[in-house]
């Protein structure tokens, strides 16, 4: 088995991620996080907001819907332009992007395909009750659309000037033709999104700034850095308005894979949705009285993307002394779906389970900890390990007898005993 095969088993085996809708045999390019797999989600979203939005005086969050006016996607282009080419097998009719063909039919082989037809990415549905009169509209193939949508209520309402900056985590929805790599491509995605907003002059010093902040984020995130590199744009491939465009890569099993745009977006996003809505969006300098349309610095990641590119970064199978094996998950602390476990040595004695009972709900105040009684010790490591938890707390019957637990450090398999009191500080 290849490392994404064998990281896409343990995801379903430790309740990571799953296909969703297994039971009707599953459907391309959609998938459920399990009760391991969003408790990690939310501390990575949460390790993101932490790193853009809280830790900033200049940074505020918005929470906008997935489907918006539809005027907003031909603003933006998506109606018309959003788009991959498709190619179809002769002979098995499996629709292909070009560039993943390689000549033959990655399903059956063929070697005869239609010629490439445009098509469209955007999911669309309908708004409305009565059945003549539904509007057509789209689930947003952007998250960062809505941030342009809301940037004059958030001038209007809160206290901040350019540059300044608006942030969302949300979902956004993309009808791939070839969804693939577990999330890599997905149909339904979530994004972390930033618009920096800024007067034209100073786009290319926050570009600069804002494309090393985004690699010093990646690099604090995995355990190996030196599998993140930064892949500019060429010049013929970047959007009209754009004068740079980077990508920031992980060195996935399969080649070096985008994780994230750094974008020159400059006075697009907003002369566009001006022209489009009439709305006035540009700023006035509270200073100096100056009228102008924000120009854009745009950092847009994928938050499903980079939890799977973690897994990667994060699997080992180890060989043990005793000629065993394990599989462990060297997760970020921050981002494991708990912090600890908690063992009660035996099922059946009382003052110990109530001893390890009391442990995890004082400890259950800072961080998210796991309760385990099933099955001996060595098991239990061995289920922890699989599923990232850093640190195991086993109490003992010395612990009745002393007030101390072991607690077992995942990477190391080192043990050693603590005092009840100085849990929370072994296991910051
Ligand atoms: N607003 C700019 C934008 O959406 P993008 O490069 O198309 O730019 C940004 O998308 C990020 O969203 C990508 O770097 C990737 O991490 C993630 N992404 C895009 N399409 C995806 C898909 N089909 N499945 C999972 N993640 C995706």
């Amino acid at each position: 088995m290849n490392l994404l095969d064998e990281v896409t088993a343990l995801c379903k085996r430790r309740g990571i991620i799953y296909p969703n809708s297994e039971i009707y045999g599953g459907i391309g390019g959609f998938y459920d996080y399990g009760p391991v797999g969003v408790e990690m989600k939310n501390n990575l979203k949460r390790y993101w907001w932490k790193y853009m939005v809280d830790k900033r005086e200049n940074v505020v969050g918005i929470d906008g819907t997935i489907i918006t006016h539809p005027k907003v996607w031909e603003a933006s282009g998506h109606v018309k332009n959003f788009g991959d080419e498709v190619v179809e097998c002769k002979n098995c009719h499996q629709r292909f992007r070009p560039e993943d063909i390689d000549g033959k039919c990655p399903k059956c082989g063929h070697k005869e395909f239609t010629s490439p037809r445009s098509y469209n990415l955007l999911f669309s549905t309908e708004v409305g009750v009565i059945e003549d009169a539904k509007m057509k509209a789209y689930l947003r193939g952007e998250a960062c659309q809505t941030i342009y949508l809301d940037f004059k209520n958030v001038v209007d309402s809160t206290r901040q000037q350019i540059p300044f900056s608006i942030a969302q985590i949300g979902k956004a929805f993309r009808n791939e033709i070839t969804p693939g790599k577990l999330t890599f491509r997905s149909r339904e995605f979530e994004q972390w999104d930033m618009q920096f907003f800024v007067h034209p002059n100073d786009m290319q010093k926050y570009f600069d700034y804002w494309k090393e902040e985004r690699m010093n984020f990646y690099k604090s995130l995995y355990r190996k850095p030196e599998n993140l590199r930064f892949h500019q744009h060429d010049k013929e491939h970047l959007a009209f308005y754009a004068k740079d465009a980077y990508d920031i890569e992980y060195n996935a099993p399969w080649g070096w894979a985008e994780n994230e745009g750094i974008h020159w977006r400059g006075d697009y996003d907003l002369t566009q949705h001006s022209k489009f809505s009439g709305a006035d969006l540009t700023y006035t300098d509270p200073a100096t009285g100056e009228k102008f349309i924000p120009n854009i610095v745009e950092t847009s990641g994928g938050v499903d993307r980079t939890f799977l590119m973690l897994l990667l970064d994060a699997y080992e199978v180890e060989a043990l002394d005793n000629g065993s094996q394990r599989t462990v998950l060297k997760v970020n602390k921050e981002i494991a779906a708990y912090r600890a476990a908690i063992f009660p040595l035996v099922n059946n004695k009382e003052d110990i389970v109530n001893k390890a009972r009391e442990i995890f709900d004082n400890l259950s105040d800072k961080y998210k900890i796991v309760w385990d009684s099933r099955g001996n010790i060595g098991k239990r490591y061995r289920y922890q390990d699989e599923i990232g938890t850093p640190y195991c707390i086993t109490v003992d019957y010395q612990t009745l007898e002393d007030d101390t637990v072991t607690i077992r450090d995942r990477d190391t398999m080192e043990q050693h005993r603590v005092k009840i009191a100085d849990i929370e500080k072994d296991i910051a």
